[in-house]
């Protein structure tokens, strides 16, 4: 397959195999589950943002499988490592708190494993001097110990999250979701979890969208005033993601956030920063955090790492012995293996650059188009959102898009998605540019 001339190839999707692939999977699969009708053929070709489907329809995937593929198929890198680490049994073992294991010599090797996973992290996360990690298996087991981390360490009750908020979908981490009803409705939750507003539009100040009034923030207003009803003693964390993914692709601007750091200062408490889709690269810095004025005390991470680690200083972590436990969490030799050569190849290839100037090319693309059903289009790196004058249009766009060979996400209300590969190429975001633009042209007719 080459990649400078492959273009979407599709015949009216999804085809007979992807429908009865699809069925299939249904007989199975908790009925509250869903799947996209696009399937997957993982024995036919596949490269970059390019794979074929299993009726031999070739996509161009703009979701990297919600962030979670952030080079893509099939990359070299990847594909030599797996290769050279030849897949034994057991490939995962009890392995963050049981058992270690590793290639010999540990840390310096081509085949990386759990271990070296933790070192490139800690790596990446140095600025903020957190040196220590817990792995786990999913962002949001990520999300969950890092708030145990947090409560155990201030010894606070209180917490607080966002409006529009995307933590997971774990008894715990769902209690700071504040995105779609669905998720939490019923359940129980955790006790003292308060909502603020996140910022939603980038000018918090200017527009006065109401989280600061008469020289206060909502915060404030919640935590320190003396009508608040959060006791600032009690006050464990604040958890944030740095830009919101499934809430709507929403940017927060820089006083929002500073004002987030000053209360977490000013009242001891930790800041949490979810960076589970927006970090390790996707906005064109290692974390969303970077582009922020705020320094968090904790970083939950995951998708593009193929497992979750909660980030912390050593002094965070509770030090008693089987506080935190899982069995296969550090345990799984070839999700490690991937998600380290992942952050090898991030910096190896200038993927942060590349992310920032596709996402630029895309952004200033769909702003050229100049539709009258596109109400906003925003965000960073290659983390791009397209908001629509209504719910209706987002799902023809997707619908479209979709026929058309090009896979798309949504979020929020009326918001398109797109975070494709980090290692995009100028030639690829044309062609969705062009997808997207006859589409609209069809939707906006
Ligand atoms: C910001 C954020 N946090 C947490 C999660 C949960 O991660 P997982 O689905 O791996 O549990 C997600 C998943 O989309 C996410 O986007």
């Amino acid at each position: 397959m080459d990649r400078d001339s492959l273009e979407p190839d599709v015949d009216s999707p999804p085809g007979p195999r992807a429908r009865e692939a699809v069925d299939y999977h249904m007989s199975y699969a908790a009925t509250s589950t869903y799947v996209y009708p696009f399937v997957y053929d993982v024995e036919r070709p596949a490269t970059g943002p390019f794979c074929h489907d299993v009726d031999g329809n070739l996509y161009l995937d703009f979701t990297s499988h919600v962030a979670s593929t952030p080079l893509g198929y099939r990359h070299p890198r990847v594909t030599e490592a797996l290769e050279e680490l030849g897949v034994q049994a057991p490939s995962k073992i009890a392995g963050q708190d049981f058992y270690s294991s590793t290639v010999w010599p540990p840390g310096d090797t081509d085949t990386p494993g759990p271990r070296e996973l933790m070192d490139r992290l800690t790596d990446v996360t140095g600025e903020y001097g957190l040196d220590t990690v817990f792995l786990s298996n999913s962002g949001a087991e990520a999300v969950e110990n890092a708030v145990k981390v947090a409560y155990a360490y201030t010894g606070g009750r209180e917490a607080v999250c966002f409006d529009g908020a995307f933590h997971g979908r774990t008894l715990g981490a769902l209690s700071f979701n504040r995105s779609k009803g669905v998720h939490r409705r019923g359940y129980p939750q955790v006790a003292g979890v308060h909502t603020a507003s996140y910022c939603s539009q980038r000018r918090c100040v200017d527009d006065g969208c109401g989280f600061f009034r008469d020289g206060e923030s909502e915060l404030e207003r919640m935590i320190g005033s003396k009508d608040g009803y959060i006791d600032p003693e009690d006050l464990a964390f604040v958890i944030a993601e740095p830009l919101q993914g499934e809430g709507g692709l929403r940017v927060p601007c820089d006083e929002w956030a500073r004002e987030v750091e000053r209360v977490c200062d000013e009242y001891d408490a930790l800041l949490v920063a979810d960076e589970i889709q927006a970090g390790l690269g996707r906005t064109g810095e290692w974390w969303g955090s970077d582009h922020l004025p705020w320094e968090p005390d904790v970083v939950a991470a995951g998708k593009a790492l193929q497992v979750g680690a909660t980030v912390a200083s050593e002094e965070l972590f509770p030090s008693e012995e089987a506080r935190l436990s899982s069995t296969w969490g550090g345990g799984d030799l070839v999700a490690s293996l991937q998600g380290a050569v992942t952050l090898d190849v991030i910096e190896e290839e200038d993927l942060m650059e590349n992310a920032s100037e596709r996402g630029r090319q895309l952004r200033e693309h769909i702003e050229d188009l100049d539709s009258p059903v596109v109400e906003d289009v925003r965000g960073r790196g290659l983390m791009v959102g397209v908001e629509f004058t209504s719910r209706e249009h987002l799902k023809d766009v997707v619908d479209g898009c979709f026929s058309d060979g090009l896979l798309t996400l949504s979020c929020g209300r009326k918001t398109l998605r797109l975070l494709p590969p980090l290692d995009l190429r100028e030639r690829e975001a044309e062609l969705a540019g062009s997808i997207l633009r006859d589409v609209l042209a069809s939707v906006e007719s």
